[in-house]
C-alpha cells in the first residue's frame, strides 16, 4: 500500500509537471474542438517556431529515442525533440544509420511521444522508406504520424525526387523538416561521413538544396557539417529556420544527438563515432561506469543489499510459524537458513 501510494503521488507530480500532449501540427485557429491554442506551458507548434524565428530567438532541438530521454527534454524545455535515425548508431550499435527499419523507428517514436508532451516531435524517415516513389514516401510519413505519434517528419537530401517527395508529404498534410549538407543516409555516395560545402560549388549546392526544400514546403532545414559561412548564407537567404549541427553559430537553431552531448558513450567504439563538433556537456558514461563498478564490488563483498535496502519485514511471531511449517515439511536446511538470516539481520 505504501508503495502504491508513493507511485500514485509520483504519477500526480509528473502529471502536473508534464501537461497532457495534444497534436501540434494543427493550425491554431481550429474550427472544431481539439488542440487548444498554445500557452507557454503547452505544446510547441509550427506557429510557435515561426514566431521564435521571426523574433530571432534561437530554436533548440535534441534527439531522443526513448521515454526517459523524452521526459528529460520536456523538463528542460527543449523546443524540438527529434527521433533521429541516429538511433541506429547510438542505441542499436550499428556503424551507420542505414540498418534501422521503419518498424524499429516507430517503437522509438511511440516511447518518445509518451514522454515528451511539450516539444514538437519530429520523426526521421529511415533509409529505404521514401526513395522509391512519392507514394512510398507519403505512406511512410503517414505511419510516423499515425503509428508513431509524431507531429512531423524529417527526410534527408534534396535531389529532385526528394524534393518531390517532400512536396507530396506536405500536400498530404504532414509537416516536413529537410536535411542537407552531410546526409548520413547517403554515406554510400558520399564515401563516408564527410563535411560538405567546403568548395564554392559544394557551398552553392548547400544553399540551393536548402532553398529547394523551402520551396517544397518544408518548415525548417537541418544543415549538417558545413562551414559556418555556408550555414550563414543559407540562414540569411531562407525564410524558414535552419537548424545546425556541426554548422557553426549562424543558424536559427542548433541540434545535437542526446548520447553525444551527454558523453554517454565511453566505450572506445562509441568514442570513435562521437563527432568532433559535439560539445560534451557531461560525462554521463563515466558516472554510469562508476556506479556499475561500485554495485559489482558491493555485491561481490556482500555489503549490498544491507538493512537499509532490505525493507520487507516479517514479525518474530510469523518467523516462528514459518520455521514450524518448514520443519513439518522436512525442510530443515531451509529452517536453519531462516534462523541464520534473522540473526544476521538483527546484528546490523
Ligand atoms: O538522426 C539524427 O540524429 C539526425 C540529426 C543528426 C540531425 O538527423
Amino acid at each position: 500500500m505504501a508503495v502504491f501510494s508513493h507511485v500514485l503521488k509520483r504519477a500526480t507530480v509528473l502529471r502536473h509537471r508534464i501537461p497532457h500532449r495534444k497534436m501540434s501540427n494543427i493550425p491554431e485557429n481550429t474550427v472544431y474542438g481539439g488542440p487548444k491554442p498554445q500557452t507557454p506551458d503547452q505544446r510547441i507548434t509550427l506557429a510557435h517556431l515561426k514566431q521564435k524565428h521571426k523574433k530571432g530567438d534561437p530554436i533548440t532541438m535534441v534527439t531522443s529515442y526513448d521515454y526517459p530521454s523524452a521526459v528529460q527534454l520536456d523538463i528542460a524545455g527543449i523546443d524540438i525533440c527529434l527521433v533521429g535515425d541516429s538511433a541506429a548508431m547510438v542505441v542499436h550499435g550499428h556503424d551507420t544509420t542505414l540498418p534501422i527499419t521503419l518498424d524499429e523507428m516507430l517503437v522509438h517514436c511511440r516511447a518518445v511521444a509518451r514522454g515528451a508532451k511539450r516539444p514538437l516531435l519530429v520523426g526521421d524517415l529511415p533509409f529505404g522508406t521514401y526513395e522509391s516513389s512519392t507514394q512510398q514516401a507519403v505512406n511512410s510519413a503517414v505511419r510516423i504520424l499515425k503509428e508513431g505519434g509524431m507531429d512531423a517528419i524529417k527526410l534527408e537530401g534534396a535531389s529532385p525526387s526528394r524534393v518531390t517527395a517532400a512536396k507530396a508529404i506536405v500536400e498530404a498534410g504532414i509537416a516536413v523538416m529537410g536535411h542537407v549538407g552531410l546526409t548520413p543516409q547517403a554515406i554510400s555516395v558520399l564515401g563516408g561521413f564527410r563535411p560538405q560545402g567546403r568548395n564554392s560549388s559544394s557551398a552553392v549546392k548547400v544553399v540551393e538544396t536548402a532553398l529547394a526544400l523551402q520551396e517544397a514546403g518544408c518548415f525548417a532545414v537541418v544543415l549538417e557539417c558545413v562551414p559556418a559561412p555556408v550555414a550563414a548564407a543559407a540562414t540569411s537567404v531562407l525564410k524558414i529556420p535552419t537548424i545546425g549541427i556541426g554548422a557553426g553559430p549562424f543558424c536559427s537553431g542548433q541540434v545535437l544527438v542526446y548520447h553525444d552531448l551527454l558523453g554517454m558513450l565511453q566505450h572506445p567504439h562509441h568514442a570513435k563515432v562521437t563527432p568532433k563538433f559535439c560539445k560534451q556537456y557531461a560525462r554521463v558514461g563515466d558516472v554510469i561506469n562508476k556506479a556499475l563498478l561500485e554495485l559489482k564490488d558491493e555485491v561481490i563483498k556482500g555489503t549490498f543489499p544491507g538493512p537499509a535496502h532490505s525493507p520487507y519485514k516479517i514479525s518474530a511471531a510469523e518467523v516462528g510459524g514459518f520455521l514450524d511449517e518448514l520443519k513439518q515439511m522436512g525442510l530443515e536446511t531451509a529452517a536453519s537458513a531462516v534462523a541464520e538470516a534473522v540473526e544476521k539481520m538483527e546484528k546490523h
